[in-house]
């Protein structure tokens, strides 16, 4: 369970969420028809000259082997902006904070952010599908009354999506999501969760806080009953956090590679 707190550090309140770049051991090995680590040298080199703090949630690797996450922290060893990290169900989490450790890398439960706080949330269980049991739920219960307590708005992370996004991935969601959904009505300050999983982008409202997928950094899925999957290159979403309580984000698709 991800419990440390830490402090944003850096002048702006934006962040890139990259996720589901499923790397493997080989550089060069292919997954769904991409080469995902092709794929996220691309986005990074595409982001580096604006760049900013990282929030990778989870499916880091493909195949969790000791090689992806060193592959994952060569290209992100001089990233000049704290980097978030939270697992998947590919991830093995001891040896991803064995790996990546020390700066940029942060692994963290909470982000006091001035007046945001991020939650970044583990819904791993011991199948491809999230949980998130009563344990968790107390910590969240906790995490959410400290952050009404601050007056700080929230903004949730985490790697399974807890409502159907209508796709053959529907069966490895949060499959006991509706106590966990009720946390989040029950507290106006949650103004949004973001999670991977799904490999495509969307935004949905969901009561009275967004509901945001991420589209993967490796390949898309298409939402249907068969796993169909397209590779429109690199992809990842980008937030800007206001005092005021607004959030805008966007869709980001890196350019394509230049031919050698
Ligand atoms: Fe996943």
């Amino acid at each position: 369970m991800l419990s440390h707190a830490v402090t944003w550090q850096w002048p702006t309140r934006q962040l890139l969420q990259i996720t589901d770049c499923h790397v493997l051991a080989e550089p060069d090995a292919v997954y769904r028809d991409v080469k995902p680590y092709r794929h996220l040298e691309r986005l990074l080199a595409q982001m580096r000259p604006t760049a900013l703090p990282l929030m990778l949630t989870g499916d880091l690797s493909e195949d969790h082997s000791v090689a992806s996450y060193q592959h994952l922290r060569e290209l992100l060893a001089d990233w000049p902006a704290p980097v978030y990290l939270l697992p998947g169900n590919h991830d093995d989490l001891a040896l991803m904070q064995q790996v990546l450790v020390g700066a940029p890398f942060v692994f963290a439960g909470e982000i006091d952010a001035g007046s945001w706080r991020f939650l970044l949330l583990d819904t791993r269980s011991d199948t491809p599908a999230g949980a998130f049991d009563a344990p968790r739920q107390q910590l969240l219960t906790q995490q959410l009354a400290r952050a009404h307590q601050a007056q700080q708005q929230v903004w949730l992370f985490c790697h399974h999506h807890p409502k159907p996004v209508g796709g053959i991935i529907d069966q490895f969601m949060q499959l006991d999501s509706e106590a966990f959904c009720a946390l989040l009505d029950a507290a106006p300050q949650v103004k949004g969760l973001s999670h991977g999983h799904c490999h495509h982008g969307y935004v949905r409202q969901q009561a009275h806080w967004q509901l945001v997928g991420c589209p993967a950094s490796s390949i898309q899925y298409l939402p249907r009953d068969e796993w169909l999957s397209v590779d429109v290159g690199p992809q990842a979403c980008w937030y800007q956090f206001a005092d005021s309580g607004a959030v805008t984000l966007r869709f980001i698709t890196a350019l394509a590679a230049t031919p050698a």
